[in-house]
């Protein structure tokens, strides 16, 4: 790959989805490489000539999937877990009892682990209750090829490890092959659409609860503090604000008040 060419490509990436690889030479290189032979592309000019002229976004969509990283786990960074059923379910249990719609989103979903962890705690926490409230998890990410992954939610015994004896039975089934699949019950209480996030947001009611964990550490500064003054903007005051634990955010800025490290709530 010429200079010029990693300047398009990464300039591309950029433009598109806000994820920034300018330190990621090597990356794109080895990811991409084996891609273009796969497809019969000469060199970066060609592809990247392809790619501006992709009207069906197919082939953007599998770029743009094999540059990022999808990378999670069930229970992953359990303090934020283990907080919002201490602390977010029983506040918003007491705040909204009246309308009994909450609304959550896992903002950079993936193939669904963090949004799954979510609805169980969600039906664990109501219980019988559970029908009489509607606890939808919206479920987002701009990649198609994960979102397909999380809808058919099966996951293989290492993956669902982390979680409970008593979870792996009431809300998985075991297939055939020894895989763990979500039952419908479970996979009913997440709704999983398409998103990029350096679009509008397209809420008519402000959120309640918003996960946004491991990803804003791939945009610059600038576009991250964009993205969040948008997401505090959305949310209800009193909202709870998940980032990743290795990820900060100027609170003051955005009107946070502190919670634990990555965790806020608007004012
Ligand atoms: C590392 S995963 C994080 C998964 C989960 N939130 C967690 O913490 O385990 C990052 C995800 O962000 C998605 N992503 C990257 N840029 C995005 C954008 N502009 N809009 C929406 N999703 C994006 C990627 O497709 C990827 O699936």
């Amino acid at each position: 790959m010429t200079d010029t060419e990693f300047i398009k490509v990464q300039q591309f990436v950029k433009g598109k989805i806000g994820v920034d690889l300018s330190q990621k030479r090597s990356l794109i290189e080895g990811r991409l490489e084996p891609h273009l032979a796969r497809k019969g592309f000469h060199d970066f000019t060609e592809y990247m000539n392809y790619i501006k002229n992709d009207i069906s976004g197919t082939e953007v969509e599998e770029m743009l999937s094999i540059l990022t990283t999808h990378h999670t786990y069930f229970w992953r960074e359990p303090v934020h877990f283990e907080l919002y059923r201490n602390e977010v379910l029983p506040y918003l249990k007491r705040t909204e009892a009246i309308s009994k719609d909450l609304r959550i989103w896992s903002a950079a979903a993936s193939t669904g682990e963090e949004p799954y962890t979510l609805a169980m705690l969600n039906l664990d926490f109501f219980g019988f209750e559970h029908e009489m409230w509607d606890t939808k998890i919206l479920a987002t990410d701009v990649s198609t090829k994960v979102l397909e992954f999380a809808q058919r939610g099966i996951y293989s015994e290492e993956q669902v490890d982390a979680l409970p004896g008593q979870w792996k039975r009431l809300y998985f089934q075991k297939n055939g092959d020894g895989r763990y699949e979500a039952k419908s019950s479970l996979k009913n209480e997440v709704l999983f659409r398409q998103f990029n996030l350096m679009n509008p947001l397209p809420f008519r009611k402000p959120l309640h609860v918003v996960f946004i964990r491991n990803v804003m550490i791939y945009f610059e500064e600038e576009t991250k503090r964009r993205l969040l003054e948008r997401i505090v903007n959305a949310m209800v005051p009193g909202g709870y604000l998940f980032v990743g634990t290795t990820e900060s955010v100027d609170r003051d800025a955005l009107g946070l008040d502190y919670v634990i490290p990555s965790v806020y709530r608007k004012k």
